[in-house]
């Protein structure tokens, strides 16, 4: 055929693919979501997301040394508040003595370099399972950023190295930055969720911190799947408010949207590969319809390639070890 281009030839042997490849994961991408519950000794399976757990802070210390020792540097603390913690104003979110206070103490105190990340929204200590304050049937804006400001101060308080609010809240980023100032946590990071989308696919979340909306959905605050330059709006302005890192959030059905913010923008952009993304992965690897394994490496490079930085992920770990 005399062709002038073979682009088989660079695909010939495994050595020569990794020469050319364009896009490496590596251990210092990930995100290690942890969930976090009362007791000691305290372990149990989320029903909707197999082989992923909720743990007491004994038992989350040693995963959380199994995790530096594999190579990841970051987890994202979320807890499952107790029911009779829970109310209207969130008030548990900032108790100096909370779960997630001693949880941020008790892992910087064991491993002091591991960077610990923090959700910021009233959800698990919500009566309604929202992430604000509830007025006459509606989530109010500015009441549940004065509450969101007092939850990040507290946790920088206990020691988390960056803020993550998840919330959607009009304006949070900027209060919470200028909460932190005033109290002097100048180190303190903010990550901010700034491309939300109201999702189904964080149906298995909410099971794990039995956190789902009491009422209606998360439509007001959450940003509808049909829009893209919202996704930029939000971003721009959660950046001009100080965020750090800047988040999209679910990851693989919004690549277009990652790699459009990482067009947009000269901070690191991070994706949540979220629980029913997770899900989906676990269930068809167990009904043996995928390999899982490779569909774990196939879809978080799929995402870092979209543009991704980093990527919080239930896989960290096992994607972890498959790289060791
Ligand atoms: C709470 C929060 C949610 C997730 C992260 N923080 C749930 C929600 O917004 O309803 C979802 C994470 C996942 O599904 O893995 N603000």
């Amino acid at each position: 055929m005399y062709l002038q281009r073979r682009n088989r030839i660079l695909r010939q042997s495994a050595a020569l693919r990794s020469l050319v490849a364009e896009t490496t994961l590596t251990p210092n991408d990930f995100i290690a979501p942890l969930f976090l519950n009362e007791g000691s000794g305290y372990r149990q399976e989320i029903a909707s997301m197999k082989g992923y757990y909720r743990m007491s802070v004994d038992n989350t210390l040693k995963e959380v040394k199994e995790l530096w020792s594999l190579g990841i540097k970051s987890v994202l603390l979320f807890v499952k508040a107790e029911d009779d913690t829970k109310d209207n104003t969130g008030k548990e979110a900032w108790n100096k003595d909370g779960l997630m206070q001693r949880s941020i103490k008790a892992i910087k105190d064991a491993l002091p370099e591991m960077v610990v990340m923090t959700d910021v929204a009233l959800d698990p200590y919500s009566i309604y399972g929202h992430d604000g304050i509830v007025e006459n049937g509606e989530i109010v804006n500015d009441p549940t950023v004065e509450a969101l400001v007092k939850m990040s101060i507290s946790h920088a308080e206990a020691g988390a190295d960056i803020v993550a609010p998840s919330d959607m809240m009009d304006g949070r980023i900027g209060a919470i930055r200028t909460g932190l100032e005033q109290n002097n946590f100048i180190k303190t990071g903010i990550m901010a969720y700034s491309a939300k989308y109201a999702s189904c696919f964080y149906g298995p979340f909410r099971d794990a911190l039995d956190s789902a909306p009491g009422f209606g959905d998360k439509k007001t605050y959450q940003m509808d799947y049909a829009n893209r330059t919202e996704a930029i709006k939000e971003t721009l302005m959660d950046i001009e408010e100080g965020a750090d890192i800047v988040m999209v959030k679910p990851a693989m059905a919004y690549l277009d949207i990652i790699r459009e913010v990482r067009n947009a923008v000269d901070v690191p952009v991070s994706a949540y590969h979220v629980s029913g993304e997770y899900a989906m992965i676990k269930a068809a690897a167990q009904m043996g319809w995928l390999d899982e394994n490779k569909a774990i490496l196939e879809s978080l490079t799929s995402i870092k390639r979209s543009g991704a930085d980093l990527i919080a992920t239930y896989f960290a770990k096992q994607a972890a070890m498959l790289m060791h």
